[in-house]
């Protein structure tokens, strides 16, 4: 098995090698098969008549006309066009003096390749997609080859989609912390290789949440249920778990509150009554404290459920705010202050709050008072008790 496992890294090693090992700084490059001559922009470009020695004199044509950049014919035929232009590009040919065809080529201008700019997305354990762009834009045809390892690990191929610009790896070796990924961009005048380091614990960063829903709960002017899937790139089975981010603003508030959750669905007890509200949801891996938050979701918005015809009873409303059912014990709200002014229904809960909290306060100290009374009257009475028996002992006769 050992052979299997090592050919295609074998083979991404010589055809590594084969591109690296060729010229990287050849001004010009003539691909004979093909007809097609590279060169450098700004340079000056040499094509020769083709191979054979000529001595009658030639003419030239660019995209058969005789109109041709600035150049010089030396004394053998050969063209020497002068620091060339995208405009120089074309079908060159060379004819002799009756006018027969006897050589051509096509010439394409650009530069060799520069550093990448590489920058990797780890949506889930298994899989980390690399992407570049390039800092040098060449205007020729490039091919890329991708490899990856974790460190003191076999360097793997990294799967390259060249239209995309993006490379592919499976099952990494996700809890190695430093990772290299090297890619090596070749085009006819040269080939770079760029290297990074990455920290796929660092980048991990799941899609966000899916199939945000919230629901009205008919009844409750004051509540929401949100609900929502997890990301389809992250795998299913539980070892790992996810915390989601829920927030939400009455439209026009610039504040959002906050609740966070594992599980779908949640429900929000302190909905601004008959407004209408914006969801985002976002979500990262719940273990791993150095990965990264999802984007959020986009905005979902939602009106709470509105008395239509008859107005609920007000003992109906307090009870539905002191006394909320299925309060989820792993949801916590960090509810921001609202610029919008709460409705009287939540003032006057917050006044018999207050009331209810007074009153607790006002036994304790009294209740305190008591007890330190009660003990100084104790001991101020054994302290008498102590006197009397010592006077009853010396008055005694010895
Ligand atoms: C191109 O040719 C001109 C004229 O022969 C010369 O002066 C110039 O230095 C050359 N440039 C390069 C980049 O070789
Ligand atoms: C250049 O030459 C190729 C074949 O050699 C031909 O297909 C193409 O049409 C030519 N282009 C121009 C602009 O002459
Ligand atoms: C010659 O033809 C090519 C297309 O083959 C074109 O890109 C180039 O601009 C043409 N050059 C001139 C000088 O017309
Ligand atoms: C990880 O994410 C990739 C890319 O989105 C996806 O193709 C793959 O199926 C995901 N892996 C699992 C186990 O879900």
């Amino acid at each position: 098995m050992p052979g299997l496992l090592s050919s295609p890294v074998c083979l991404t090693v010589i055809w590594f090698l084969s591109w690296s090992l060729r010229p990287s700084h050849a001004q010009i490059q003539t691909d004979e098969a093909s007809g097609v001559q590279y060169a450098h922009l700004e340079s000056n470009v040499t094509m020769a008549c083709g191979k054979s020695q000529i001595r009658t004199p030639v003419v030239w044509h660019l995209n058969s006309s005789s109109v041709l950049p600035w150049h010089k014919v030396t004394s053998d035929g050969t063209l020497v066009l002068l620091y060339v232009d995208h405009s120089a590009q074309g079908n060159y040919s060379c004819h002799d003096d009756r006018g027969l065809l006897l050589h051509s080529v096509k010439l394409r201008l650009g530069h060799p390749p520069g550093l990448l700019s590489i920058s990797c997305q780890v949506p889930n354990h298994t899989h980390v997609r690399c992407s570049w762009v390039e800092s040098v834009k060449t205007f020729l045809p490039a091919k890329y080859s991708a490899s990856f390892r974790g460190n003191g690990k076999e360097w793997r191929p990294c799967v390259v989609d060249v239209i995309r610009k993006h490379c592919d790896v499976d099952h990494p070796f996700f809890w190695t912390t430093i990772h290299t990924l090297r890619v090596t961009e070749t085009n006819a005048l040269g080939s770079e290789t760029t290297s990074v380091r990455i920290r796929l614990n660092e980048l991990l960063k799941p899609d966000p949440p899916e199939s945000l829903l919230v629901e009205t709960l008919e009844g409750y002017p004051k509540r929401l249920v949100v609900s929502w899937n997890i990301p389809s790139s992250w795998p299913l089975h539980d070892a790992f778990p996810l915390m989601f981010q829920i927030r939400y603003r009455p439209q026009g508030s610039i504040y959002w509150s906050e609740v966070y959750s594992e599980h779908s669905p949640v429900v929000i007890f302190d909905a601004l009554a008959g407004h209408l509200h914006q969801f985002q949801i976002r979500v990262r891996d719940e273990v791993n404290s150095e990965s990264q938050w999802s984007d959020w979701t986009p905005v979902f918005l939602i009106r709470p459920w509105e008395v239509s015809s008859t107005p609920e009873s007000t003992e109906d409303r307090f009870a539905d705010y002191f006394f909320p059912f299925n309060t989820k014990p792993e949801t916590s709200t960090a509810k921001s202050h609202n610029s919008v002014h709460p409705e009287d229904e939540g003032n006057l809960g917050l006044v018999i709050l207050l009331v209810l909290f007074s009153v607790v306060i006002l036994t304790t100290v009294l209740s305190l008072i008591f007890v330190l009374w009660v003990r100084q009257r104790r001991r101020n009475h054994v302290t008498k008790q102590e006197l009397t028996s010592m006077v009853k002992m010396k008055s005694m006769p010895i």
